[in-house]
This record gives C-alpha cells, sequence and structure tokens, in this order.
C-alpha cells in the first residue's frame, strides 16, 4: 500500500504526490471517502488520477492511498442478469443500501460472495493443465452454463479440486502446481479491465448474427463476431434498434452497455428485459444479458471506461465459448467523455475538440470483436454494435468518420425515413456490409439462390432511387407504365418489407425462413408484373388485383411458425398475375 497527498483538483482530474511504486492504469482511493480512481498519467513524482466518482469536496492535501493494483473486472458467475456501473459496482444492490443517489465511495462487491454455486469438475487431479482450459461447470442461469477457466497466462499440474458441490466464489477450488510454486484459483478472479483477454487465434467470421431485422439480416447482414456501427441524428431510432438487436439477435450473450443515454431510456431496458420473454426457448431475456449502466447524469470519467468494462465481460464469455453480441448506446457520449478528459488534461485538441488518439481509442474498441479459437481451442465470438449520435445529423463529423473505417457494417439511419414514421430507418441507399460473401454459404443451406435473390430485391430499390430524382423533375406520370411499375414494386418492398414495427406483436421479430418467404413474394411479383406491363397490361389492373392489399399485411399476420401461409399466398399471386396475361392472350 502506497500513500500520497493530493496537489490540485481539476473536475474529475487529481493530481497527486508521493506515491511512490503507483504504475499507469492502477488503481488509486482518493480523499476521505476513498473514491475510486485510475492513474492515467505519471509525470516527475506528480500523479495524474481520474476520478470515477462524484468528487465534490475534494481538497489539496487530502489522502490518496493505493494497493498498486490496476483497475480490474470481478469476472466469475453471477454477472448474468446483473447490472452495473462503468466500474462494475453493482447498481441494484446500491440502491438497497443507499436508495436512489449512489453514496459516495461506497464499496460493494461486483458479485454476490455469499451464494453458493452448483459447481462440477471436469479435471482431475495430475492433469497438465494450461491456461484457459476448462476446470468445470456451474449452471449460472437457466440459459447460461458458467464455465470455470482457468487464467490465462497460469499453467502446470492439478494438484487437487473440489468435488461436485456448492460453493461461494470466494471459497478455494483448485490448486495447481506452477513452474513459480503453488497456484490457489477460485470460482472468480480479477482481470485488469483495459487489457484484452487473450485467445489462440482470430479467424474470418461466417455464421450471421440473425437479428430477426428483415432489413439488416436480409439487405445489410452482420457476421457473429462482426463489427458494425448505427449512426443516426436525434431521434432517429439508434435505441431503438439497439433494443430490437438486444431482445432477439440469436447471440447467447448480451452486453448491453447504456453509456451516457438519458436515464429514462436505462430504466425502459431494466423495466423492460425481465418481463421479455424469448420466443425461442420461452426464456426471460435477462437470463443471458448482463447490462452496464453510466447515463448522462452519472461521472464523466465512469462512462470512458464503462466499454472496457462491457467488453472486458464480453470476452470473458466468448473464452467459455459463446457468442457474445455488445451493444455500446451512444459511442459519441464516450467519445465526449474523452474529450472532456482530455481538455482538462491540457492535451492539444484535434478535430472538434476531441484528442488527437480518439482514432485509436475507437479501433482498439472495434478491435476487441472478432470469432476466435480460444485457449481452450473452442469457438467463441463478440459482435460489437456501437450507435452513433452525430451532432446535426452530420455525418461528416469525426466520431461517425472514424467509426465507418473500423467497422465492416454501416446502418445509417436516415431523417426522412424516420420523419416518415418508415422504422427501422435504415437507409438502403447509404448503409452497406462486407459481411455478404462470408455469410453466404449459411444462407445456401436455405436458398442456394439467396444472394442473387438478395441482389435482386436490392437493385429494384437502386432502379427505384434513381427514377425518385426523375419523379421530382416530371413528376410519376410522365413516366413509361415499366418505370411507374418498377416505382411500385419498390413502394411494395418498402412497406411491406423493409418497414418493421418494433411495437408489433409478430412483426417485432422475424425469422429467416419467413425472410426469405417475404422475398421469394416480392420477386413474384416483380418478375411477373414486368413481364405484364411490357406484355401491355396496365399497372392500374395490376395495383387492383385482390391478392395486392394482402402483400402489405403478410409481415404483421402470418407468425414465425406458420411460413408456409406465405407459400401459398405466392400460389394465389402467380395465379392472379397469371391471370391477366390469359385475358391479355385471350386464351
Ligand atoms: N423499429 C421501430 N419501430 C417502431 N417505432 C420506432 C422504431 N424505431 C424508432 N421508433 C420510434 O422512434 C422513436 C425514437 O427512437 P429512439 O429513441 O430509438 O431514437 P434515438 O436515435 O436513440 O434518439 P436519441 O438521439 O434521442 O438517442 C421511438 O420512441 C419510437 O417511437
Ligand atoms: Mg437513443
Amino acid at each position: 500500500m502506497v500513500t500520497g497527498k493530493v496537489i490540485s483538483v481539476n473536475g474529475p482530474i487529481v493530481k497527486a504526490s508521493g506515491l511512490a511504486r503507483i504504475k499507469m492504469f492502477d488503481i488509486a482511493e482518493v480523499g476521505p471517502h476513498r473514491l475510486i480512481g485510475e492513474v492515467i498519467r505519471l509525470a516527475g513524482g506528480v500523479t495524474v488520477i481520474q476520478v470515477y466518482e462524484d468528487n465534490t469536496g475534494l481538497k489539496p492535501g487530502d489522502e490518496v492511498v493505493s494497493s498498486c493494483r490496476p483497475l480490474s473486472v470481478l469476472l466469475g458467475p453471477g454477472l448474468i442478469a446483473n447490472i452495473y456501473d462503468g466500474i462494475q459496482r453493482p447498481l441494484v444492490g446500491i440502491s438497497e443500501v443507499c436508495g436512489s443517489y449512489i453514496e459516495k465511495g461506497i464499496k460493494l462487491p461486483a458479485l454476490d460472495m455469499e451464494k453458493r454455486w452448483a459447481f462440477s469438475p471436469l479435471v482431475t487431479a495430475g492433469a497438465a493443465l494450461r491456461g484457459g482450459c476448462v476446470l468445470g461447470e456451474i449452471r449460472e442461469s437457466p440459459l447460461v452454463v458458467h464455465r470455470v477457466l482457468l487464467p490465462p497466462g497460469v499453467s502446470g499440474t492439478l494438484t487437487g479440486i473440489a468435488a461436485a458441490g456448492e460453493y461461494t466464489i470466494d471459497e478455494e477450488i483448485y490448486t495447481l502446481d506452477t513452474a513459480t510454486g503453488t497456484y490457489t484459483g477460485k470460482l472468480a478472479g480479477y482481470w485488469p479491465v483495459r487489457s484484452p483477454r487473450p485467445f489462440r487465434l482470430k479467424k474470418k467470421p461466417f455464421i450471421p448474427l440473425m437479428t430477426g431485422q428483415r432489413v439488416i439480416d436480409t439487405f445489410f447482414p452482420i457476421a457473429r463476431g462482426g463489427t458494425a456501427a448505427i449512426p443516426g441524428g436525434f431521434g432517429t431510432g439508434k435505441t431503438m434498434t439497439q433494443h430490437a438487436l438486444a431482445k432477439w439477435c440469436n447471440a447467447d450473450i448480451i452486453v448491453y452497455i447504456g453509456c451516457g443515454e438519458r436515464g429514462n431510456e436505462m430504466t425502459d431496458v431494466l423495466t423492460e428485459f425481465p418481463n421479455l420473454i424469448d420466443e425461442r426457448n420461452g426464456r426471460p431475456l435477462i437470463e443471458r444479458t448482463v447490462m452496464i449502466a453510466n447515463t448522462s447524469n452519472m461521472p464523466v470519467p465512469a462512462r470512458e471506461v464503462s466499454i472496457y468494462t462491457g467488453v472486458t465481460i464480453a470476452e470473458f464469455y466468448r473464452d467459455m465459448g459463446y457468442s457474445v453480441a455488445v451493444m455500446a448506446d451512444s459511442t459519441s457520449r464516450w467519445a465526449e467523455a474523452l474529450r472532456e478528459l482530455s481538455s482538462r488534461l491540457g492535451d492539444m485538441p484535434a478535430e472538434e475538440g476531441f484528442p488527437p488518439y480518439l482514432a485509436t481509442r475507437l479501433a482498439e474498441f472495434y478491435e476487441r470483436a472478432g470469432l476466435v479459437e480460444t485457449l481452450s481451442g473452442h469457438d467463441g465470438d463478440i459482435t460489437i454494435i456501437g450507435a452513433v449520435s452525430p451532432p446535426g445529423g452530420d455525418f461528416s463529423e469525426p466520431v461517425t468518420q472514424h467509426t465507418s473505417r473500423f467497422v465492416r457494417c454501416f446502418w445509417a439511419l436516415d431523417k426522412i425515413l424516420a420523419d416518415a414514421r418508415h422504422y427501422p430507418s435504415i437507409s438502403w441507399t447509404d448503409s452497406y456490409t462486407e459481411y455478404l460473401h462470408d455469410i453466404e454459404a449459411w444462407w445456401r443451406t436455405l436458398d442456394s439462390q439467396w444472394l442473387s435473390l438478395r441482389n435482386e430485391v436490392m437493385n429494384i430499390l437502386l432502379d427505384d432511387h434513381r427514377l425518385q430524382q426523375l419523379v421530382k423533375l416530371v413528376g410519376t406520370d410522365a413516366l413509361p407504365q415499366t418505370q411507374q411499375f418498377v416505382l411500385f414494386a419498390a413502394e411494395m418492398i418498402k412497406n411491406a418489407f423493409l418497414q418493421q414495427n418494433s411495437f408489433d406483436p409478430i412483426d417485432k421479430y422475424c425469422s429467416p425462413e419467413k425472410q426469405l418467404k417475404l422475398l421469394k413474394t416480392f420477386l413474384t411479383l416483380y418478375r411477373k408484373g414486368s413481364q405484364l406491363v411490357h406484355a401491355g397490361v396496365s399497372l392500374k389492373e395490376i395495383k387492383a388485383l385482390d391478392v395486392m392489399s394482402e402483400l402489405v399485411r403478410l409481415k404483421s399476420e402470418v407468425p414465425n411458425q406458420d411460413t408456409a401461409r406465405i407459400d401459398e399466398y405466392g400460389k394465389r399471386l402467380a395465379t392472379e398475375l397469371d391471370s391477366l396475361k390469359e385475358l391479355l392472350t385471350g386464351v
């Protein structure tokens, strides 16, 4: 333990002297309340500490103490269904102790120290073990089997392991004979929050992260282990999209980081998730979710560290062989925290006042995504999806620009679509994905033609986009019937496929099978309809068909389990369109 004295206080940035042996990123406890801080700079005997709690009243001369350990996350069973602040303090536990305000310097363990977990060993004494291997299992929640891992970097011969039974995270569970002496392990352990956890190798992602959102899965899909950004101006639907993904995506574990957003939005998540049931397994969604809440009214430095806390927890579950999705809402608020702190440190500002290292920090964050072979030889992955809130919806600002360099999927939210209440307001002209070819093989198992079907429908939308420019000049009626038909088909695709209401009991989640069948239905309409208009049938006659009005309702009327109804509809659509042809030819 080293001690020192506060020399100066500038908001959350505190300078102290006298802290010998202290290192970068060590924890320092500041002032009479022992507020948690982290060493972020060391210069000529002065230690610069970023304080993660409200430090009102702190003054020069106050004591600073440090045990010279890095700021860390406690990793072990009990993380699932928990809600933490940016430095992993359990918010439910805190509210039980001090109500709705976080008391200064309150220290509660991140995990329940008393709870007894049923542990089953999977290895026996005498086994030669290496860091990352699985020692045993615990059922952490009905949805998650927690694999107890030997921490990375530890290796040796197992000399003893607890028998199957119930243990707390503070009990000694195993001993190992290592090159440097005896190592004793428990069910939980600390990991430095800023250090990525190691793995064996990074692989190319190939399985799509199914989100149940058609515009994403069909048009701009993301692979498990991929990275995506959701940039969008004020109120365009970033949070709703993140929530929809957190609810319905097929990852095993969700880490939801509410970073600098409004408190009431986070409250919505906290009240809604425990009551939401996952249709696929009938279990509450909270049983696979870890939440980090650092809302706009909480200390700024804790917001900066919250994304590292979140992603370290994600890596812990990845190392157990799980597929983890990390949602960060919003990375712009995180970047603003970085800006505020760097300006207090007196760093030279770069673009729009952000520090010159903004791009590096963003890159480091997204770099922690990926499909990997874990140290135990299993596959595990982390998908990172970050919302970006550019001021004024201007995508040329630094956070959006830098983020777009590091992510391979860009779901651009469009203000015009949002204003027209076309949700999700993901633009089909400004968004992109680089995962199409990586995940094509997976979709081929459902339909060998998937990519060409998807591209054909995408081309209708792009044709429509070009024609809309003409329409602005000359109006729709001046266009030939063939082009008017393209506009009509695109309109149908927009209304009946791209639009998806998160509040609709059926449409909130659309299975891959249903997406594919709907896609094929539009192609039946487009292919047969184009032939008809070319042959002289008027668009009016096509629009007047009884089946047309049904098309828009399919998405919200046909449940995911009953997609045969879409096939049946497709047949009727084809028959009715063919009947127009027969009229024409007089057959
Ligand atoms: N998929 C959707 N289905 C239905 N309504 C939606 C959808 N997406 C957005 N909305 C509507 O848009 C509103 C604003 O969405 P949201 O709060 O997600 O925007 P935001 O981009 O996160 O805003 P902010 O910039 O304030 O964080 C929602 O309250 C909801 O009414
Ligand atoms: Mg929001």
